[in-house]
């Protein structure tokens, strides 16, 4: 059972290895997300930022389970960008986390937002670059629009 493990894991750490390296051999340190939460129905812009609200992202690490990559608070336009080490399989363009943004938010900030509950939550898309930072190579990434989650 330990033995089996074992090479389930080098297995996973090799894969991990091997599949970003796609296209030019390059091999990726960490992802950049950026984002920006509109005052709308959705959560999703055009419309007006909505500042101060915290963001999580939440990935989905090579265990299969659940990690909170990374935490911020978007800007006063409603901005907000993760750069986290690399926590997950990128498998082409499909990276394996959501960011996630708990409701309702306060009636100041965005009334249209404040008498509902759940999350709103986005899958999180490559758009194709690799950013150099002191992390290293990055995914370049963004957000593919908020979905109502939960009631
Ligand atoms: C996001 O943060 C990274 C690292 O600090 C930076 O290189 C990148 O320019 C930022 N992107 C945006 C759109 O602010
Ligand atoms: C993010 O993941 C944590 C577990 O690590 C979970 O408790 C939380 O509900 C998730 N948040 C969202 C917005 O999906
Ligand atoms: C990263 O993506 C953002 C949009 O999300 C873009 O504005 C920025 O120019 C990109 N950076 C690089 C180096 O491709």
């Amino acid at each position: 059972m330990a033995n089996t493990s074992a090479l389930f894991f080098a297995a996973l750490l090799l894969l991990a290895a091997v599949s970003p390296a796609r296209g030019a051999g390059i091999f990726l340190n960490g992802l950049t997300v950026n984002g920006q939460l509109c005052c709308t129905s959705t959560g999703n812009c055009p419309g007006q930022g909505v500042g101060g609200v915290p963001i999580v992202l939440n990935c989905t690490n090579i265990f299969g389970g659940t990690t909170t990559a990374g935490r911020t608070t978007t800007t006063d336009t409603g901005s907000f960008n993760f750069t986290v080490p690399l926590v997950g399989l990128i498998l082409g363009n499909i990276i394996p986390c959501t960011v996630g943004v708990q409701l309702p938010l306060e009636s100041v900030a965005c009334p249209v937002l404040s008498a509902t509950t759940g999350t709103l939550s986005s899958t999180v898309q490559s758009i194709g670059t690799v950013v150099t930072s002191v992390l290293g190579l990055l995914q370049n990434a963004t957000i593919t629009g908020f979905t109502h989650l939960g009631v």
